[in-house]
């Protein structure tokens, strides 16, 4: 079962990244690049571990799987190919007031009061008709005869509200449709300076109200009626009188902005691909696309590369690298960005094999997670169902973890048969079959692809280790304590040397050897400022596993036993123990491989 979703602990998470350095807005001084973030100090060390870690998991450490580094740039021809020019889009739906676009199926239904509006008018041309209608005698308009009636039986509509300097609705009665027939006629006659019978709805988003009544008899306008009075604005009349048709009460609709009520637009597909231009022309002839996936760049490589690595089947070729994607709603911190990285797989198979691969991989893609410091209770196996699976794979699986906004996906481990080989063979022309030596049989490999984020896993990982907890500060007293409690091959500083005190030269020299002793096998941190809990509780909250302090029996005053002995303090559990100095760096390494 999945966690409820926890807002707080998310905004905890973020504003600590920030603080300390894991994660900013990209180009934040200039108001910030939405769905772009820029990795600080810390958060590159993390992403550097997961990205080196996955690589010594999926390539060092296996005999059938070599690396590759494709280009970002991509031309149109290989993503034809592929079907993403065609085919990768999103439904896509616009927010008719405010411009806002949505992701058509991540809508949520809704139910509730619908108001109906024919038009609008602007309200001066409406107060000045008003006002003529009290002398009719000397009024150009009043004295059409065709004319009056119509607007006599318009202005007569006691349901009906303003307010200066905003605007306000008139209720036509539904029984009456000459009412609707008189509006356009007076439209018709120009009788209005600006005007609108562009048909719009809202919802009347927020309210308890059971029925269509009081939604009118509000003291201010109803929500409604402010975005019906907003649209029209926005279509260039002043202070908007809307005209209001029906009210119906509507059920589990996703055809209303779920933030402000108006309309919103049919979908259409919206592809996701970003756009350049390579060269100095800027026509479709240079018209080039940032990747928005690493594996088209595996599969184009696969004859060059199967031909280098005089690999035989089943093998992988494994990359890291950027993706873009113009996702329409980027949210959820760096969870939907439309700039990130990818660590995929390719492994390529005999037909037969496809099925049981794509067990293998999910199950050793879980235990990548376990081994980060990601535990199985919180990764969640789901089967994509067959409506919803592209249409060359026989199997798909997504592995997601619970995040505090909800249970998402981290990964996908897909088996896309031989679909993306048999498509660049077509386009290009050329060759990319695999000759089996023993069968003599020359046949189109198929392919079991894992392919994970990069910048979701880094946030799983810190959703993960964030931690508040009790710890006694230098008085002994309790405090509140915020750790990150990264797994030690994770975490960005392996280890904080510090001398007990700063004034003291023989503890700040023999800190700054331990330093070098240790820098060549691990990012380590030296840290003199403060009383030494500070310290401590600095690196805590950055999730340095261990803290190396140089005390006064390092240097043998009170027990030449110890000298040349420090405290290894660990994150977790606080406790301290003693060790030689000369023997930290094979423990150290030990506990962060
Ligand atoms: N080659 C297959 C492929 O790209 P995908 O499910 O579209 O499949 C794979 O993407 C992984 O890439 C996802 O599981 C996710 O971790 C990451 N990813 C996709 N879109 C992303 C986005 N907009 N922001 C961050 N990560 C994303």
């Amino acid at each position: 079962m999945s966690m409820p979703t926890d807002t707080q602990r998310m905004e905890k998470i973020v504003s600590l990244c920030k603080r300390r350095g894991f994660i900013f807005q990209s180009s934040e001084i200039y108001g910030g690049l939405n769905g772009a973030w820029d990795y600080g100090p810390l958060g590159v060390e993390l992403k550097r571990n997961l990205k080196n870690y996955w690589w010594r998991v999926m390539v060092h450490e296996r005999d059938d799987v070599v690396g590759m580094d494709g280009s970002i740039l991509t031309p149109p021809t290989v993503l034809e190919a592929s079907g993403h020019v065609e085919g990768f889009s999103d439904p896509m739906v616009d927010c008719l007031t405010t411009g806002k676009r949505f992701r058509a199926d991540q809508i949520e239904p809704q139910s509730g009061w619908v108001a109906s509006f024919f038009g609008a008018v602007d309200s001066a041309s409406w107060q000045k008709l008003l006002k003529e209608q009290g002398a009719p005698e000397r009024s150009t308009v009043w004295s059409q005869i065709d004319l009056a009636p119509v607007l006599r039986r318009l202005l007569s509509n006691l349901n009906s509200g303003s307010r200066e300097g905003v605007g306000g609705f008139v209720k036509l009665q539904e029984s009456d449709r000459e009412q609707a027939e008189a509006l356009k006629k007076a439209i018709g006659c120009s009788l209005f300076m600006t005007s609108s019978l562009d048909p719009f709805s809202a919802m009347d988003i927020g309210s308890d109200r059971i029925g269509p009544k009081p939604l009118l008899s509000s003291k201010r306008f109803n929500p409604a009626i402010a975005t019906a009075l907003e649209y029209y604005r926005k279509r260039g009349i002043r202070e908007p009188i809307v005209f209001i048709d029906n009210f119906q009460f509507v059920e589990d609709t996703k055809g209303f902005n779920p933030e402000g009520g108006s309309l919103l637009t049919e979908p259409r597909a919206f592809n996701l691909m970003f756009k350049t231009y390579v060269g100095a022309t800027e026509d479709e002839s240079s018209l080039t696309y940032l990747r928005p996936e690493t594996a088209q760049a595996i599969f184009v490589q696969f004859k060059n590369i199967l031909e280098v690595s005089r690999k035989k089947l089943p093998f992988g070729i494994a990359q890291i690298g950027k993706a873009f994607r113009n996702e329409i709603n980027p949210r959820n911190f760096t969870f939907r960005s439309r700039e990130f990285e990818q660590m995929e797989l390719e492994y390529f198979c005999r037909p037969e094999q496809g099925m049981e691969l794509l067990e293998y991989w999910k199950e050793e893609r879980l235990k990548f997670y376990e081994d980060i410091g990601i535990p199985r209770s919180k990764l969640h196996v789901l089967t994509v169902p067959d409506e919803e699976r592209a249409f060359y794979s026989k199997g798909t699986y997504d592995i997601e973890y619970d995040f505090p906004f909800g249970c998402q996906e981290l990964e996908g481990v897909a088996y896309r048969t031989d679909y993306d080989l048999s498509q660049h063979q077509k386009a290009s022309g050329k060759a990319l079959e695999y000759f089996d030596e023993e069968t003599k049989q020359k046949f189109i490999p198929h392919v079991v692809e894992p392919s994970a984020g990069v910048d979701r896993t880094v946030l799983a990982l810190i959703c993960e280790a964030y931690a508040e907890d009790q710890a006694p500060d230098e008085k002994g007293k309790m405090e509140t304590r915020i750790v990150l409690r990264f797994h030690p091959r994770m975490a960005p500083i392996k280890c904080a040397v510090f001398p007990l005190l700063k004034n003291k030269e023989p503890l700040v020299a023999k800190a700054k050897e331990i330093v070098d002793l240790l820098r060549p096998h691990m990012y380590v941190f030296y840290d003199e400022s403060g009383a030494i809990g500070r310290r401590y509780r600095r690196q805590d909250e950055i999730g340095t596993p261990f803290g190396v302090t140089v005390d006064f029996e390092t240097l043998g005053e009170k027990d030449p036993a110890l000298r040349d002995t420090v405290t290894v303090r660990d994150r977790d559990s606080m406790r301290q123990e003693r060790v030689a100095i000369q023997d930290l760096p094979v423990i150290l390494r030990e506990r962060i491989r």
